[in-house]
């Protein structure tokens, strides 16, 4: 895998996700080893990520602060750049971005209000041989959330012949987003877009789907979505992007998973999944249900962080 920055889904080939893949899950096993945290604190030491967060975010940024730890990193950075880092006195992205590079960490990374900000810092940062990794810009793409999704999968279940339900908010959820471009990598999987008619998947996606013969459907019916389904991937409605709050509030709780949903609805054998916050789209008491693979998935999401730096900063 050779990448100098993270920034969409679309980057990476197969063979770049599986040995992604294998990398995690062998991180996982040497972290919960009884030698394994001291041994990982020796592989990247001397290396520094920054982080500049604009957006909220407790599991994305704690979790690369705490994988660059766990690798021996220094760590440094904004977790409320939107209201104390110099954007509140005018300052632009791109200069944030230049001043940083000068400070010759190895890698920044980037939550960002705006739809393509990580690009923009990355044509930036490139002639400073500086890593951007895109940790969610506005309601375009997160693509490590959609990492450490996709490897909770593969994990599971491998990555052939499965069907998986994306549902929810389609149109704002950047993490969706991300997972389908993901998923479309690979053939035999095929893909249920489940969302109220007014947050159907962006078009964009629709023809990439399209383009690279994704076997997929887009429906508003739950039971029919639900059976059957192998994979449940649920999302938050995004508050935060919507313009109307009217219509916020008519779609906020509608697609409310209950224990009876699971009961009447879910397969024995699926997984369900949610890149988390949940709000209300998932009732507390379906945590104990033994299929509820949304905790499991966030603390997957550090190991999968630390392969990804362990694959972008290793010599
Ligand atoms: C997601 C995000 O920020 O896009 N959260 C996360 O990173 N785990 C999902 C969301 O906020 O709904």
């Amino acid at each position: 895998m050779r990448h100098q920055h993270i920034l969409c889904s679309q980057q990476f080939s197969r063979d770049d996700l599986l040995e992604l893949f294998e990398l995690t899950r062998q991180t996982k096993k040497d972290f919960l080893s009884p030698n394994g945290p001291t041994l990982l604190r020796k592989a990247l030491v001397g290396r520094q990520m920054l982080y500049m967060f604009y957006e909220a975010s407790t599991r994305t940024r704690i979790s690369f602060c705490q994988a660059a730890r766990h690798l021996g990193m220094s760590v440094d950075g904004s977790d409320s750049a939107g209201q104390f880092s110099s954007a509140i006195k005018g300052e632009t992205l791109d200069d944030t971005i230049r001043v940083l590079c000068e400070y010759r960490p190895n890698v920044i990374v980037l939550r960002h209000t705006e739809e393509g900000a990580a690009q923009k810092a990355a044509k930036i940062a490139d002639p400073f041989g500086v890593s951007i990794v895109n940790a969610g810009d506005g309601a375009g793409q997160h693509p490590t959330q959609a990492l450490l999704d996709l490897f909770t999968i593969w994990d599971h279940f491998g990555t052939s012949n499965r069907r998986v339900v994306i549902g929810g908010d389609l149109l704002y959820s950047r993490t969706a987003h991300s997972l389908a471009y993901l998923l479309s990598k690979f053939g035999g999987m095929h893909i249920t877009l489940f969302s109220p008619r007014e947050l159907r998947m962006k078009s964009e996606i629709i023809a990439h789907l399209y383009e690279h013969s994704v076997s997929f459907d887009e429906t508003d019916d739950l039971e029919a979505a639900l059976k059957g389904a192998d994979v449940i991937y649920w999302t938050r409605v995004q508050k935060e992007r919507f313009a109307d709050l009217a219509l916020y509030e008519r779609v906020k709780d509608r697609y409310v998973i209950t224990t009876e949903t699971m009961a009447r609805m879910v397969e024995p054998h699926a997984i369900l999944m949610h890149p988390l916050p949940r709000i209300n789209e998932i009732a507390p008491e379906v945590d104990a249900d033994p299929r509820s693979r949304y905790f499991e998935q966030a603390g997957n999401g550090m190991y999968l962080r630390m392969a990804l730096f362990l694959k972008l900063l290793a010599a």
